[in-house]
């Protein structure tokens, strides 16, 4: 076999074997163009940092992979297969799961039941009639916060009176308890102090550890640098590179943020 032939041919499997693979995504909003045609893999249980400056397009685009909005143009295959990701519930479906910030949890809500959300367990009543089973989604609730170190009192607990960091770590159960193979996580560790941003990281090397694979969108390039095995770095709607943790430094990343002008390169 050529040399060129074999080449491709592993590319071929490198892309086969992709979990996400994404390929020349456009979205137009009315007559903005916030994505120009990107393409990039996630790999099983890898964790990717996507970086970039403000307005380069990554919410976009995690939302586009999340089911929260359409793409204008563009492929997204999941496991191999071209897949459209309609709504959150059928990203939620394939074992994707997002966690954002602002919204990743419902304060008014328990903890028990932000993680079983749309998703209750049911015991049958009268052996037919479903009932919600909230005395396992208790138990189950509570063995997750234990083994996640969470520091939340009960299951019962409103999740209003938990901190930004618990709050995440909620959002990060209800992945791990149903399965998910991709946890999206958008400036997660942004509006927490140090201890709280460093609880998010151990999740996520947890979520690796469980071979959950994550894509970390951050503007702290020394929080993504110790978790991420892969960095992506958008600018004004295009991937401007694609960069493995062994061959970048903080500093390099920093460099590769900024516009080519302002590096004169
Ligand atoms: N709903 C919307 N309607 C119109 N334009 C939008 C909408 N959402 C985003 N945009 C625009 O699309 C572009 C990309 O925005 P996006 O939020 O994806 O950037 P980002 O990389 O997440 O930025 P940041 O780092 O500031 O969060 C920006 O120019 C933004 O103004
Ligand atoms: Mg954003």
């Amino acid at each position: 076999m050529a040399k060129n032939e074999s080449k491709s041919l592993g590319a071929a499997k490198d892309r086969d074997r992709a979990l996400l693979r994404l390929e020349d995504i456009g979205k137009y909003y009315g007559t903005v163009h916030a994505l120009r045609g990107v393409s990039f893999s996630v790999s099983e249980g890898e964790v990717v940092g996507l970086i970039g400056d403000n307005g380069a397009g990554k919410s976009t685009l995690i939302k586009i992979v999340s089911g929260v909005t359409p793409k204008s143009s563009g492929s997204i295959f999941w496991k191999g297969e071209e897949v459209e990701i309609s709504s959150v519930k059928l990203a939620r479906r394939l074992g994707i799961e997002t966690v954002y910030q602002d919204r990743a949890v419902v304060g008014s809500m328990t903890v028990a039941e932000n993680i079983f959300m749309g998703r209750e367990l049911v015991r049958p009543f009268l052996g037919v009639v479903p009932r919600l089973d909230r005395k396992r989604m208790r138990e189950e609730a509570g063995r997750l916060v234990v083994d996640l170190k969470l520091n939340i009192p009960t299951a019962d607990h409103l999740v209003r009176f938990c901190s930004g960091g618990e709050m995440q770590g909620v959002a990060i159960s209800r992945a791990m308890r149903f399965r998910a193979s991709l946890v999206i996580l958008d400036e997660p560790t942004t509006a927490l102090a140090v201890s709280g941003a460093q609880q998010v990281l151990d999740f996520i090397r947890r979520l690796k550890r469980e071979n959950i694979a994550c894509i970390f969108v951050t503007h702290n390039l020394h929080d993504v640098y110790e978790v991420a095995d892969r960095f992506v770095v958008m600018l004004q709607g295009k991937v401007v590179s694609d960069v493995k943790r062994d061959d970048t430094t903080v500093e390099g990343l920093v460099g590769l943020q900024l516009p080519r002008s302002a590096t004169g390169a």
